[in-house]
């Protein structure tokens, strides 16, 4: 099983975020790991509900950031973090129709995992140079 690991790529130098950007991983790694060695419903349940809770508190510390530092990119940044939210949505309704499958190990590398990677790549990384030094 390929477990996700972020690398220079994916590194802004700005310490809150970086170590958020870590713990949501170590949340996916988790689900994914669950669902590897086919743990019961309410174990994979938990993790799923744990990356859920971290997913909401990393977003929204990102966009006090952004608002607080008056980046102009904040908008497009939000309709983005709305297109995950809903991914998570999707996520959770997936194993709610039908529990700890491999669908739902689709759905986590899919709509989380590879879709989140992505967006620290390309968006994330484009309020680097206006925040760096403005946010510790
Ligand atoms: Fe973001």
């Amino acid at each position: 099983m390929n477990l996700y690991k972020l690398d220079d790529s994916t590194t802004t130098g700005i310490p809150t975020i970086d170590s958020q950007h870590k713990e949501l991983f170590d949340r996916v790694n988790n689900l994914l790991m669950a669902l590897t060695l086919a743990k019961g419903n309410e174990e994979v349940g938990n993790t799923v509900n744990f990356l859920e809770s971290y997913i909401k508190v990393h977003l929204s510390t990102e966009e006090d950031f952004m608002i607080k530092n008056n980046y102009l990119g904040y908008s497009p940044h939000k309709v983005a973090h709305a297109v995950f939210t809903n991914n998570v949505f999707k996520l959770k309704k997936e194993f709610q129709e039908r529990g700890a499958t491999s669908n739902l190990a689709i759905a986590v590398k899919d709509l989380i995992g590879d879709w989140f990677m992505n967006h620290i790549k390309t968006t994330d990384m484009k309020y680097v140079p206006f925040l760096k030094d403005k946010i510790k």
